[in-house]
């Protein structure tokens, strides 16, 4: 299967998806790198990787419309199957996802459905919970509310703080998620 990752940030979990098909535990083809931030280090790394990339800058365009209109052009162009969204930080329209619904996935690092949205990390230190974690679902029109594929708990420590709690979500997330698509696509 041809996957494209889209990612805003630093692109982690883009790199551990990388690092498993290097290693053999992932059988897909890593086709594209979408991303809406230019300076992101997810670019360097698919640059590193010679990954085809596609990096846009939305208030580039007119509408989510035009900008997932030309997303789609690249995905079609290289024959993309599936779509990984590993901290893509905007909500997929219904462009992409009247293509696409079913064939969509996403890595948020709380279990769902608690915590959606941005700084769940945060939100669940403020809360004080005791257990969190990484959630994979479908994606839909919401914001973090498709069907859940898969969840892993983490456990908070009496004096977690945001980097330490980071620290633990994304080792999970770098184990969790590239097996969740081999289970998926292979
Ligand atoms: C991850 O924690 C993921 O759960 C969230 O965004 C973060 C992306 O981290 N959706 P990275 O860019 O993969 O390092």
């Amino acid at each position: 299967k041809n996957i494209a990752v889209f990612a805003s940030g630093s692109g982690s979990n883009f790199q551990a998806i990388i690092d498993a098909v290097k290693s053999g535990k992932l059988h897909v083809n890593i086709k594209l790198l979408v991303c809406d931030k230019p300076g992101a280090f997810a670019v360097e790394r698919a640059n590193t990787e010679n990954i085809p990339r596609f990096v846009f800058t939305a208030k580039n365009y007119n509408s989510k419309v035009e900008y997932e209109e030309d997303i789609l052009r690249h995905l079609k162009n290289n024959e993309v199957d599936f779509i990984v969204l590993a901290g893509y930080m905007r909500l997929i329209g219904s462009t992409l996802l009247g293509e696409y619904e079913g064939r969509i996935i996403n890595i948020h690092p709380s279990l769902l459905p608690a915590f959606p949205g941005k700084d769940a990390i945060g939100q669940a230190i403020d809360a004080k919970v005791k257990v969190s974690g990484v959630t994979v679902h479908y994606v839909d029109a919401g914001m973090d509310t498709g069907p859940i594929i898969a969840q892993k708990a983490v456990e908070l420590s009496d004096d977690e703080n945001i980097e330490s709690l980071q620290e633990k979500i994304h080792r999970v997330e770098h184990e969790l998620y590239p097996a969740v698509i081999e289970k998926l696509l292979s």
